[in-house]
């Protein structure tokens, strides 16, 4: 029998506090896994795919939604981005950015508070660049935090987001093993289910067990809100590990199995049509 790194289940609540809450207390494990470089799903996987599908940043004004310790701010501020700012809901996941930011001096801004709400409360058209890295899916109002950024965009502006895939980071989700246990297939079920889940993470990469809860939409949910939004859908991409980064870090093998983690693409592109057309 595999031990299981998580446990998923409806969630009991899922609003500004609880999410606060919940991240405040995750923030110690959270930190600690990434800045020791055991979370490798990230640093050798997903967070490598996230910079790159930024392209080139340099001089670009860019927003980090749910930015938490500063991950993917401090990949964009090296990328020579002039201007990088931070927001988040956490004081404890923002306690650690600032740390970070004290020793490494990236000039970067992070401010405390509902991505939602900060973004509508920013001048419109101000800023090249809106990233979220895996932080959209914990946030409970996605769609609206979408509209936000696009009004927040220059025209040509870009919002670049990671989540799980929608399609396979399902309520029901159960690797299929081999009789070696070598994991060879995903099933999901519960796909249309748009309850927010509440995961347990019991990973032995966290130095201790934490709960935070996301939402669940599909991808159909995903794509409305970007193409309601006024959107264009520039790139869309299902990212797997590398040769190096699996040889590296076997675990990582599970992503050539099935999508699991989906980078969106999306530019602002107001066409100024003259009065005659
Ligand atoms: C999975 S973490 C990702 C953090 C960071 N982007 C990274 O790559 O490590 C999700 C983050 O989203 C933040 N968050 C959740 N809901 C939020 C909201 N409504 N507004 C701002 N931040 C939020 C959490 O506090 C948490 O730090």
């Amino acid at each position: 029998m595999t031990k299981k790194n998580q446990t998923r289940e409806p969630a009991i609540r899922f609003d500004l506090a609880s999410i606060q809450r919940e991240w405040d207390i995750a923030s110690d494990a959270y930190a600690d896994a990434q800045m020791s470089g055991v979370d490798y799903y990230r640093l050798n996987f997903f967070g490598p795919a996230m910079v790159e599908a930024c392209g080139n940043v340099k001089d670009l004004e860019v927003l980090d939604l749910g930015c938490g310790i500063g991950y993917f701010s401090r990949q964009m501020a090296r990328n020579g981005a002039s201007k990088v700012v931070g927001i988040d809901i956490s004081p404890n996941q923002l306690a650690h950015a600032r740390q970070i930011e004290e020793k490494e001096r990236l000039s970067i801004e992070y401010i405390e508070g509902d991505a939602a709400s900060v973004i509508e409360s920013l001048p419109e058209a101000s800023l090249d660049l809106v990233t979220a890295c895996v932080s959209l899916i914990d946030m409970p109002d996605p769609g609206r935090v979408i509209r936000g950024a696009h009004r927040l965009l220059r025209n040509r502006g870009r919002l670049v987001f990671t989540n799980t895939h929608p399609v396979t980071d399902t309520m029901y989700r159960e690797w299929v093993r081999d009789a070696d246990g070598k994991k060879i297939g995903l099933e999901i079920g519960d796909y249309f289910d748009e309850t927010p889940l509440t995961l347990t993470w019991m990973n032995d990469r966290y130095k201790y067990p934490f709960q935070t809860t996301g939402n669940s939409y599909t991808l159909q949910t995903w794509m409305r809100w970007i193409i309601q939004s006024g959107f264009i859908l520039e790139d869309f991409i299902e990212p797997y590990a590398t040769d190096e980064a699996i040889a590296q870090h076997p675990g990582l093998d599970d992503t050539r199995i099935v999508p699991t983690f989906l980078i969106i693409v999306a530019r602002k592109d107001v066409r100024i049509t003259s009065p005659t057309g």
